[in-house]
């Protein structure tokens, strides 16, 4: 070999070498990346569990004493599932349905909630982590399980106010006011609650398109920390809380990770070609472009112009803001370097559509039951209740949604709050149904082929 070859072969033998420890280093990098994913899928379900239980073992063996019955229903967990919006888990779960865990306590075990009680659902007989569980009912959930025990728990404000949807606000102001900035639990300080919200949680496969997050846009897409309000319970002390934060970035990782479910029925594609075209000319410069060359404008829209029900976009603001923002929850370096605050936003962002088909009933609370509704404002039920089954023949394939049964009126305080919460009325604070008017010019063709349409997103 001459001196020439010889050099060639060792550059070529260096460069080679070179590139199999880059793949090695990627291949290491990649398995790094799938275990914190896999560390964060776990995490969601409380393994290892977050938090102490609130109540005990016997509270949840129990609680069928509240529901008015002589004895105990034969099938327990599924009789426990339908009374509080809750899906079987499709995971070892000690028998318990997805969104809650046994978790061990100072003195005892017990049921605790994780963020599949609210970040897991079902659809058309598909259960689907990471989509919003819009059957769920949280307040008879916490009230009927804190009544079934032997102490008494307290909380100075309302779980939710109509079923599929929470309060997101007023739970965390209630565990900010244990705390002081640096998240050391004290007696607790006065911070505002607020009435009516009604938040409907969004599908947690839309994060990735997302600078901004949450309905209003308030909160930066890449924090962390702000899910750690999830954490403050004050059993749990500041070191453990702050301990976490390893935990929420595999959280995050996995969360990034979730991909949206394809529609399940069969779509009429030429339909959704000419509906495609009725979409980029009047929904695309709010909710994006899909296919080939996706673009997402994270657009948050002013109430003036969006119209749609404001109490979610007025709440966030004032005293219990600046708490927060002081605390270590919004410390977290930014990419810029500046810390992750909350702020206010004076409307909604409009969401990505991928998956939409999945994720009714529509709007931040839930106002809407089906994508035709959002598209006419004209045909949106005053007053509705639906079966709050997830079967397939639950969901409406024709107008894109969860089917109803509209009422002419609300039932009135002779009926059983939990029965009242299956009742979705619009003339109610927070629950508004107006606005959103951009599809009212729409002619019914064209509705019908955006529809099909969004069911190819
Ligand atoms: C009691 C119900 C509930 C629980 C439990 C819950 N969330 Fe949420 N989550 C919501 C609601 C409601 C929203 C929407 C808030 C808003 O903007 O009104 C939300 C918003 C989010 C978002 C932003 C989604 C987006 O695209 O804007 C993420 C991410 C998230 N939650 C993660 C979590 C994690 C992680 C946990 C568990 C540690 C958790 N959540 C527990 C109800 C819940
Ligand atoms: C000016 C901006 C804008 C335009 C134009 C617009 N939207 Fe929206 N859209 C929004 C906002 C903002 C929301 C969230 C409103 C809320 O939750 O209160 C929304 C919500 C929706 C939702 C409900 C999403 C969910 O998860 O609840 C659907 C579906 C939707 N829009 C479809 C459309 C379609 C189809 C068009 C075109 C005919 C359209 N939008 C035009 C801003 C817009």
């Amino acid at each position: 070999m001459s001196r020439q070859a010889a050099s060639v072969a060792g550059i070529m033998l260096f460069t080679l070498t070179l590139f199999a420890v880059a793949a090695a280093l990627h291949g290491a990098d990649g398995a790094a990346e799938r275990a914190r994913i896999e560390q964060g899928r776990l995490a969601v379900r409380g393994r290892p569990a977050l938090n102490p239980p609130i109540w005990p073992m016997a509270a949840y063996e129990n609680v069928w004493k509240r529901w008015g019955l002589k004895e105990k229903p034969a099938n327990y967990a599924a009789a426990f599932r339908d009374r509080y919006g809750l899906h079987a888990a499709p995971y070892d779960n000690d028998g318990l349905p997805m969104g809650l865990h046994v978790a061990q306590g100072p003195f005892a075990k017990g049921p605790m909630n994780d963020c599949l009680l609210c970040h897991a659902g079902r659809v058309a007989g598909q259960t689907i982590i990471g989509l919003g569980n819009s059957a769920l009912e949280l307040q008879g959930l916490y009230e009927e399980l804190s009544a079934a025990t032997t102490y008494t728990i307290n909380f100075p404000f309302r779980f939710s106010a109509v079923r599929g949807t929470v309060d997101p606000v007023n739970p965390a102001v209630f565990l900010m006011t244990f705390r002081d900035p640096d998240l050391n639990v004290q007696a607790p300080v006065e911070l505002d609650y607020v009435s009516d919200l009604a938040s409907d949680p969004p599908a947690w496969w839309l994060l990735k398109k997302k600078k901004t997050r949450n309905w209003t846009g308030g909160v930066a897409a890449g924090s962390i920390r702000i899910d750690m309000v999830n954490l403050l319970s004050p059993l749990n002390s500041a070191e453990h809380v702050k301990k976490q934060e390893s935990v929420f970035a595999a959280i995050h990782a996995f969360i990034l990770n979730v991909d949206s479910p394809k529609y399940p029925f069969a779509i009429d594609e030429r339909l959704a070609v000419n509906g495609r075209q009725v979409f980029e000319q009047n929904c695309a410069r709010c909710h994006g472009a899909y296919g080939a060359k996706p673009s997402y404008p994270d657009k948050v829209v002013p109430l003036e112009t969006l119209g749609t029900d404001p109490k979610l976009a007025t709440s966030i603001g004032g005293k219990n803001l600046k708490y927060i923002n002081a605390s270590w929850l919004a410390r977290e370096p930014g990419p810029d370097g500046k810390p992750i605050q909350v702020v206010e936003r004076d409307g909604y962002q409009a969401p990505p559509l991928d998956g939409v088909w999945a994720t009714a009933p529509y709007f931040h609370n839930g106002s809407a039951p089906t994508v035709y509704h959002v598209l006419n404002s004209k045909a949106r039920p005053k007053v509705f209740t639906r079966s709050y089954r997830t079967e397939i023949e639950d969901y409406d394939q024709a107008r894109l949604g969860v089917k109803v049964t509209v009422l002419d009126k609300a039932p009135g305080g002779e009926t059983p709050a939990i029965e009242r919460r299956k009742v979705y009325d619009t003339t109610r604070s927070g629950q508004s149904n107006a606005g959103h008017n951009f599809g009212d010019a729409l002619t019914e063709e064209e509705r019908a082929a955006v529809i099909e349409y969004l069911k190819t997103l």
